[in-house]
């Protein structure tokens, strides 16, 4: 039997990813430690989707590792081998905010995290596909100096400009911009992702979110906006807004459409490829729209204030180019809009 190693398994990105493999038919290898709890809480803690895949997966094998130990991750590998098809890489620490309060570990998990999954794999099953979830914020705070328009709900880009129509692409500059510590450590393993492929010849590939949400986010006030909105909403709580009026703008990918398109690359991998994922232009909203069709869909009134201090380094505006993967790949395309994306959010939060 075919394996599929999935790192931050009971994570959003990576609890989807199992399900989706294991329903192909392969064992898949779980790891994630539950750090989501050391970062943001209890609150947060990954656990309950732990538990879940557990429980429901005839062939998930969970081990409670830490991608920053070598030697645990090494004897994973050793022990499957060959067998190993696919490593999805997602486990991460998340946020811009973190980041600046422990820097050695941000950078230990991110970086160094993925230079062990990646030499495990070059050691052990260098056939086999990477697959790196990065981020928008390698591009750092480049797209804040775009032209930007401000609209009554959102900001836009200038309508001349040549990302105004389908988003940033992968031209855009990583260099020489503010990242955050998150941005950096993130940026240091997406190149090193594309070197395994370009240097190793290996089959790696880098998809660089937008925002990427789902009904199986835990949602906390650092990391995960659309899933934290709603958790507030339904359990009146009360929300913040970290600047930008409100009208920062997000492009939004369900992660059932990202796994979609991990499968279309691990069908037909390519090395040290480089896309831009996220909703585009088919699926972006603004804080405040956001919170409009929340309120809308939920009938209930969000409690929440905007503070004038946005997040160093975050973006006003951003939406991602998708248009090199579908070019690479015509197969993919998306199942979710924005509104079906929240309608099934609230349905699970309401649910919980
Ligand atoms: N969610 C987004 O909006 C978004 C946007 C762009 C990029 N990304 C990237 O996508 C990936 C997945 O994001 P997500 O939203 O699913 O995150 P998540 O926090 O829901 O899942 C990540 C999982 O990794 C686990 N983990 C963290 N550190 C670990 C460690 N040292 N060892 C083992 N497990 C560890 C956590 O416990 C968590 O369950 C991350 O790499 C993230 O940077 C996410």
């Amino acid at each position: 039997m075919q394996t599929i190693i999935v790192t931050g398994s009971a994570g959003l990105i990576g609890s989807e990813a199992a399900r989706f493999f294991h329903q192909q038919g392969f064992r898949v290898l779980g790891i994630d430690n539950d750090m989501r709890a050391y970062f943001f809480g209890e609150g947060a803690s990954t656990k309950w989707n732990q538990h879940r895949l557990e429980k429901e997966l005839l062939n998930y094998k969970h081990y409670v590792a830490d991608i920053r130990n070598h030697a645990a991750i090494e004897k994973i590998f050793a022990e499957y081998n060959t067998s190993i098809a696919a490593v999805i890489h997602t486990a991460a620490q998340p946020s811009h905010d973190w980041a600046a309060k422990e820097p050695f570990t941000d950078f230990g998990v991110n970086a160094t995290g993925t230079l062990n999954m990646l030499e495990a794999t070059r050691q052990y099953c260098p056939g086999a596909v990477f697959i790196f979830t990065s981020t928008n914020k390698v591009y750092g705070d480049t797209p804040n100096f775009l032209p930007l328009v401000e609209k009554e709900t959102r900001w836009e880009i200038d309508e001349q400009h040549p990302f105004y129509e389908f988003g940033i692409d992968e031209t855009m500059s990583i260099d020489n911009s503010k990242h955050s510590l998150f941005g950096a450590s993130k940026a240091a393993a997406d190149i090193m992702v594309q070197e395994y492929g370009k240097y190793f010849g290996m089959n790696t590939g880098i998809f660089r979110g937008g925002c990427l949400t789902g009904p199986a986010h835990s949602g906390a006030e650092l990391h995960g906006f659309l899933a934290y909105l709603i958790l507030c909403t339904v359990n009146n709580k009360p929300y913040r807004i970290f600047g930008y009026k409100g009208k920062q703008v997000r492009d939004n990918i369900h992660s059932k459409d990202l796994i979609s398109a991990f499968w279309e690359f691990f069908i037909a991998p390519r090395q040290g490829e480089v896309y831009n994922i996220g909703g585009s232009r088919f699926a972006n909203i603004s804080m405040l729209e956001a919170i409009t069709m929340i309120e809308e869909i939920c009938g209930q009134k969000l409690d929440y204030t905007i503070l004038d201090e946005a997040r160093s380094g975050d973006h006003i505006w951003y939406i991602s180019d998708v248009r090199k993967f579908q070019q690479h790949y015509p197969n993919w395309n998306y199942e979710y809009d924005m509104r079906k994306t929240i309608e099934e959010m609230i349905r699970t939060a309401m649910n919980k």
